[in-house]
């Protein structure tokens, strides 16, 4: 009896396991299969919300961003190297419709200049070569008040009505009022300082000038020389009018010598004698050419001192400003 009740209880057992047991387990597993799944694709949901929503927010910006802004930030991986900025030639455009319609002088308020068609105008760190300048005939080559520059070109054949040596640099000429205003500067500078005054440069001729420009173009390179070598006949030196000068302390022509006693007593002292500082370092935007402490222009006493008066450069005077302004007709 006791045997047979045990294999009714196993068989029982077996049962509950077989009917009850497995199925519910099997269920189970299937709704955590399902809530799981749906567990995953939730957070899918989430995450791709989540980009689209940022997307969505960086082309706003994008679209509302001046396009100044959009520019700059595209290009900046390829900014030029401010140093490769400097050596640029820069080019300015200027119009040539005067080729085909040549200007009147009676047109313009500078009645007394015909403009010349300037077909492209290269700078070198803001200063003209002259070669792309085309220059007028100077107005009156004789007066001491004559202005020659880039824009303004004596003939190859022009010489001053007359020479003379310079006092004691007799191999250098000049006309005979700048050699006589010479020969008084440098007395009244040695009585009044002890200092005697070299000269370097004066009168020159248009071939000589020529070969100057040429040579410092070898030796220098093209931004330099455009900054202190007059083009052939563009330079005041062939008037006989201008004079380059140093003192016994200084070997050579540089910028060094506005440190000087010497270039001071200039600067208080030389219209006295007729003479002005022709390119002045705060009037390089006027004369074109880089400062030159050593150059200096006779043009008469009373001239020189008005010049001095009113701080005006030989342009100025004659009622013009810039160069890139007063080569193109302003019509
Ligand atoms: N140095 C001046 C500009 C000249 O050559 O005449
Ligand atoms: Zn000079």
């Amino acid at each position: 009896m006791n045997r047979k009740q045990d294999k009714h209880q196993d068989y029982r057992g077996q049962k509950i396991v077989k009917y009850l047991l497995l199925p519910m387990s099997a269920c189970l597993a299937v709704i955590l299969s399902i809530a799981f799944l749906f567990h995953l694709l939730g957070d899918d949901t989430r995450i791709s919300g989540s980009q689209e929503s940022i997307a969505s927010q960086a082309v706003e910006a994008y679209e509302t961003m001046p396009l100044s802004s959009a520019i700059e930030q595209t290009e900046t991986t390829n900014t030029v190297p401010p140093e490769t900025m400097q050596n640029t030639t820069t080019s300015i455009e200027v119009s040539d419709q005067e080729e085909t319609q040549p200007h009147s002088t009676e047109q313009t308020a500078s009645a007394r200049y015909t403009y010349l068609p300037q077909s492209e105008l290269k700078l070198y760190d803001g200063i003209a070569d002259p070669r792309t300048v085309k220059a007028r005939d100077v107005i009156d080559p004789h007066s001491f008040s004559a202005l020659v520059n880039k824009g303004f070109t004596l003939p190859a054949d022009f010489e001053p009505a007359e020479l003379v040596p310079a006092s004691g640099f007799d191999w250098f000429q000049l006309h005979p009022a700048a050699a006589a205003a010479w020969t008084d500067l440098r007395q009244a500078c040695q009585q009044e300082t002890g200092i005697v005054l070299y000269m370097t440069s004066a009168y020159r001729s248009f071939d000589v000038q020529n070969m100057l420009f040429n040579s410092a173009l070898n030796r220098k390179g093209i931004a330099m020389s455009v900054g202190y070598n007059a083009y052939q006949g563009r330079s005041e030196h062939q008037l006989g009018l201008a004079i380059d000068i140093m003192d016994s302390n200084t070997s050579k022509n540089s910028t060094r010598f506005a440190q000087t006693e010497t270039y001071g007593w200039m600067m208080k002292n030389a219209a006295r004698f007729g003479f002005i500082l022709r390119y002045p370092a705060h009037k390089v935007h006027i004369t074109d050419y880089s400062y030159e402490p050593w150059h200096f222009r006779y043009v008469g006493i009373e001239l020189a001192n008005h010049l001095a008066e009113y701080d005006l450069t030989l342009e100025e005077y004659h009622g013009l400003g810039p160069l890139s302004d007063f080569i193109t007709d302003p019509s």
